[in-house]
């Protein structure tokens, strides 16, 4: 009896001994993912940080140009001016579609509509569309897509 009770002891002692070896290997790869992950993003964040849309003349006034990949649309506005507006509705984030026969956005999900400026034309959303910072450097326009501004 005293012998079992000795085997069933030393079997439980390796079974604790192999589930803490398993959840320290198993903490140590959930942090390496997590950190790995953060540097990535981190690096990615700051690729897509300055977006280089292209030429100032490369862009007619009055004309709304759709970045896909910076997730902005760039408006130049009649009088050479120009604007990044982000393509989420600010209802509840639907990407909202620039109409050029209407000259508006026009959101899909619940039609909110926005003017070319990112004003409100129509309800549900009660918010412009967020913007981004937009500097000309070197004769290009360049977009700051790290950092929404609210409209
Ligand atoms: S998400 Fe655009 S109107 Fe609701």
């Amino acid at each position: 009896m005293a012998d079992i009770d000795e085997r069933r002891r030393k079997f439980l002692s390796r079974l604790a001994a192999l589930l803490g070896t398993l959840a320290v290997f198993e903490a140590g790869w959930i942090g390496a993912t997590f950190l790995g992950r953060r540097r990535s993003s981190t690096s990615s964040d700051k690729m897509r940080a300055a977006h280089v849309a292209g030429p100032v003349e490369r862009f007619e006034p009055g004309s709304v140009t759709a970045f896909r990949d910076g997730h902005f649309y760039l408006v130049r506005l009649e009088d050479g001016g120009f604007l990044a507006l982000h393509r989420k509705c600010t209802h509840l984030g639907c990407t909202v579609p620039w109409n050029a026969d209407e000259q508006r956005f026009t959101c899909p999900c619940h039609a909110s509509a926005f003017d070319m400026r990112g004003e409100v034309l129509s309800a549900p959303a009660t918010r412009p569309l967020e913007q981004f910072a937009v500097r000309i450097e070197n004769g290009n326009v360049v977009v700051n897509t790290d950092k929404l501004i609210r409209g």
